[in-house]
C-alpha cells in the first residue's frame, strides 16, 4: 500500500508519525520503504541517525541511480529509507511538466517494489498547499492529513482537505498533539470538524512527553512500545489495513 502524510502547517508531527509507523510495520515483518519528499524541510534521516551521500535530489537531477539512494539502517529489519537533502525549490521544479514528475516517482515506486519486494511505501511530504504534496496525494492509496487543534492549522487543514478531495485523493484526517485536558470538548470539536468535511477521522494522538523528549533523535517506538503514542500508531496501521 502507498501512504502519504501531509499537513497545512509544519511541525504537526508528520515525520515522527511516518518514521514510527514505518518502524512498527517493519518490526511486524513487513517490507517497508519511507521516502522523504519534504525537500524544503527534510529531516526523516535524523530520526534514523542516517548518514547519506546520494539522496532523492541526486536522483531527480539524474546524477545517480535509484539503487544509490536507498539506505537500510538496520540489518535485521526490512526497512528502507530514501532520504533527501534540503533544496530551495519544490520537487516538481525538476521537471518540465507534472506528468514527467509523476512518471519519475512512479518509476521509483516500481523500482523499490521490484528490487526490494517492498509492500508498503510511506511518503513524508512537505507542509502547505504546494505542487509536490498535491502530486503525491494522487500517487497513493491513502493520503493522511495531520493537524493539530491550533486555529491556523484547523483552518488550513480545512482548505487542504477540500483541495485533496477535489483532486480525487483518498483522504484521512489525523489529529496530533492533542492536549490531554478537556478531552470531551476536544473530541467533540474534532468529530464536528471531520463531519463538516465529510472525511474519515483516522485518529487523534495526544501530546506525549515521551515523543517530545526524543527531539527527533530517535524513534519513540524503539523504547516505549506501550506508550499512548505507540498504541495510536498501531491503531492507525490496523485501521488502514496495513497490519
Ligand atoms: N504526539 C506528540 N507529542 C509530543 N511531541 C510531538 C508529538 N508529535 C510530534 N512531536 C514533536 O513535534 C516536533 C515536530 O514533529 P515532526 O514530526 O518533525 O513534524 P513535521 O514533520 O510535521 O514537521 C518534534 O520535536 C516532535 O518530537
Ligand atoms: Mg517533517
Amino acid at each position: 500500500m502507498r501512504i502519504s502524510l501531509h499537513s497545512y502547517k509544519g511541525g504537526t508531527g508528520k515525520t515522527n508519525i511516518t518514521g514510527n509507523l514505518g518502524k512498527y510495520l517493519a518490526k511486524k515483518k513487513h517490507k517497508v520503504c519511507i521516502i522523504d519528499t519534504d525537500l524544503n524541510g527534510s529531516g526523516l534521516h535524523s530520526l534514523f541517525n542516517l548518514k547519506f551521500n546520494n539522496s532523492l535530489i541526486e536522483l531527480l537531477q539524474n546524477e545517480c541511480d535509484a539503487s544509490e539512494i536507498i539506505y537500510k539502517p538496520e540489518d535485521d529489519l526490512d526497512l528502507y529509507i530514501i532520504p533527501t537533502r534540503v533544496w530551495e525549490e519544490d520537487l516538481t521544479s525538476f521537471f518540465k511538466t507534472p506528468s514527467e514528475a509523476r512518471e519519475k516517482l512512479n518509476q521509483l515506486i516500481e523500482f523499490v517494489k521490484r528490487e526490494y519486494g517492498i509492500e508498503h511505501i510511506l511518503f513524508d511530504c512537505s507542509p502547505g498547499i504546494n505542487k509536490s504534496s498535491m502530486l503525491i496525494m494522487n500517487l497513493v492509496d491513502n493520503a493522511i492529513i495531520v493537524s493539530t487543534i491550533d486555529r491556523q492549522d484547523i483552518r488550513g487543514t480545512y482548505l487542504l482537505t477540500n483541495i485533496a478531495k477535489k483532486l480525487g485523493a483518498n483522504v484521512h484526517l489525523l489529529f496530533n498533539k492533542i492536549p490531554p485536558d478537556k478531552p470531551e470538548k476536544i473530541t467533540e470539536l474534532i468529530l464536528e470538524f471531520s463531519k463538516k468535511l465529510n472525511t474519515d477521522l483516522l485518529g487523534s494522538i495526544e501530546f506525549d512527553t515521551k515523543v517530545a523528549e526524543t527531539w527527533s533523535r530517535r524513534l519513540v517506538i524503539d523504547s516505549n512500545l506501550d506508550c499512548g503514542y505507540c498504541n495510536q500508531i498501531r491503531a492507525i496501521a490496523s485501521d488502514l489495513g496495513l497490519d
